[in-house]
């Protein structure tokens, strides 16, 4: 890395605006900035600069992501780019590190990504924590029954009942996103134009819902995309899954994101079905006695573990603290005898529960004596950390 110390940070500025969309368009093919302005949010996005010239940029994108059954605050960050003319210097490092101290500030628990490349978030202390998967279905596998009951199309007064019903299907997974109205603006369209919904209703609100297109493969072949779906229930799932069959006639294959395990998979009587890992997310913990007291813990587990902890890029998370946890909720206390030696980065995949503790102790990541190592696997138990869309 050549010098940073001249790179300043910041937020927008019209002076940089021509370099800035350029930059965009040379690094994500957008080429109409307004229109992915109104997809992307209206967050100002942050800035690296030296001596007044554009350099880089980074996107914050505000929603949740459920951690032990709760939403927990998360900034993402997305359109990470440099110019290209910068590249190579450190000035993406630079951004980012000061995006996270930033972040801090306002008091975000938690960040997340969908990284290029890890050597650049894990220089501002992000790691991989949960995997983001691709699943494709061939059409013709897919059981045409049951037919009842039915599905009708989504109507926009629909929104509400669609939220609750997502909500009921993925709260319990780890990693999946609680949505903006961005996010959720995105899940039901793309940047092809508005996906086609459809929402199968039941007694107490929406049982299943799906937004799909029909869209040309790589060998000339048309397959359906899903852009958000989901069920509460096994049955429900299995309905899904043969309405969708309903289009079998003409598309060859049903494609979707999804974590690494899919229950709705699961009501199938087959295997054939592709699962290709797209790819790892990442996680920066960011404010640690808020990521520590707004994700679930398990009810009934009482524990009092004592941490010392490192953060080369913020001060406050480092020292000795105390990780209480009774009746479902978690206190992050400062003190104690520090018999769990880990850093802030490497806590990011215990958090999530994408490696227990132990791993991360086998792997050299995390130090503490047996009964500790057991007490934290118990605490940090869950379901392996997914998602289903990027940002
Ligand atoms: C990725 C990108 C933002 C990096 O910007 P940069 O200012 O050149 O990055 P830095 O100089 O701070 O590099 C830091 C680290 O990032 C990684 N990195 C940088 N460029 C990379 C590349 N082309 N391929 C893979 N890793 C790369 C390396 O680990 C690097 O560390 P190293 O120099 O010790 O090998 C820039 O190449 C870019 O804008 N690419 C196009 C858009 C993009 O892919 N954005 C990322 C979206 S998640």
């Amino acid at each position: 890395m050549s010098n940073t110390s001249d790179y300043e940070y910041g937020v927008q500025k019209e002076e940089h605006q021509g370099a800035l969309e350029e930059t965009l368009n040379l690094s994500f093919g957008i080429s109409d900035y307004q229109a992915w302005r109104s997809s992307a949010g209206d967050e100002l996005l942050r800035t690296v600069y030296r001596q007044g010239q554009f350099h880089g940029c980074v996107l914050p994108v505000p929603m949740g992501q459920w951690f032990g059954g709760r939403s927990v605050p998360m900034i993402g960050a997305a359109a990470v780019a440099v110019a290209i003319e910068h590249r190579g210097r450190g000035a993406a490092s630079f951004l980012m590190r000061r995006f996270v101290h930033e972040m801090h500030g306002e008091g975000w628990p938690i960040s997340t990504l969908h990284p290029a490349s890890w050597g650049l978030y894990r220089r501002a202390g992000y790691e991989p924590a949960g995997s983001f998967f691709r699943y494709t279905i061939p059409m013709a596998r897919l059981p045409l029954q049951p037919r009842e009951p039915a599905f009708r199309p989504f109507h926009a007064d629909d929104q509400k009942a669609l939220e609750a019903a997502y909500t009921q299907a993925v709260h319990h997974r780890n990693g999946f996103l609680d949505r903006s109205p961005v996010m959720w603006k995105r899940a039901c369209s793309s940047h092809l134009g508005p996906f086609n919904g459809f929402v199968l209703p039941g007694p107490d609100g929406l049982q299943a819902f799906v937004f799909f297109k029909a869209l040309p493969g790589n060998s000339g072949e048309w397959n359906l995309e899903l852009s958000c779906y989901g069920a509460v229930d096994g049955e429900s799932s299995r309905r899904l899954l043969s309405f969708l069959a309903q289009q079998q006639t003409q598309l060859q294959n049903v494609k979707f994101y999804g974590g690494p395990q899919e229950p709705m998979l699961e009501t199938l009587d087959f295997r054939y079905f592709q699962a290709k890992l797209n790819e790892n997310w990442m996680v920066r913990l960011i404010h640690l006695p808020k990521a520590m007291a707004s994700r679930g813990w398990p009810l009934g587990l009482q524990a009092d573990l004592h941490f010392q902890v490192e953060d080369d890029l913020i001060q406050e998370n480092n020292g000795a603290f105390r990780l209480q946890i009774s009746g479902g909720e978690g206190r992050w206390i400062a003190g104690g005898e520090g018999r769990i030696q880990v850093s802030v980065p490497d806590m990011a995949p215990l958090y999530t529960s994408f490696h227990s503790a132990t791993s991360l102790a086998q792997q050299g990541r995390l130090q503490a004596p047996p009964e500790d190592l057991a007490r934290l696997d118990a605490a940090f138990a869950g379901p392996a950390p997914g998602m289903a869309e990027e940002f």
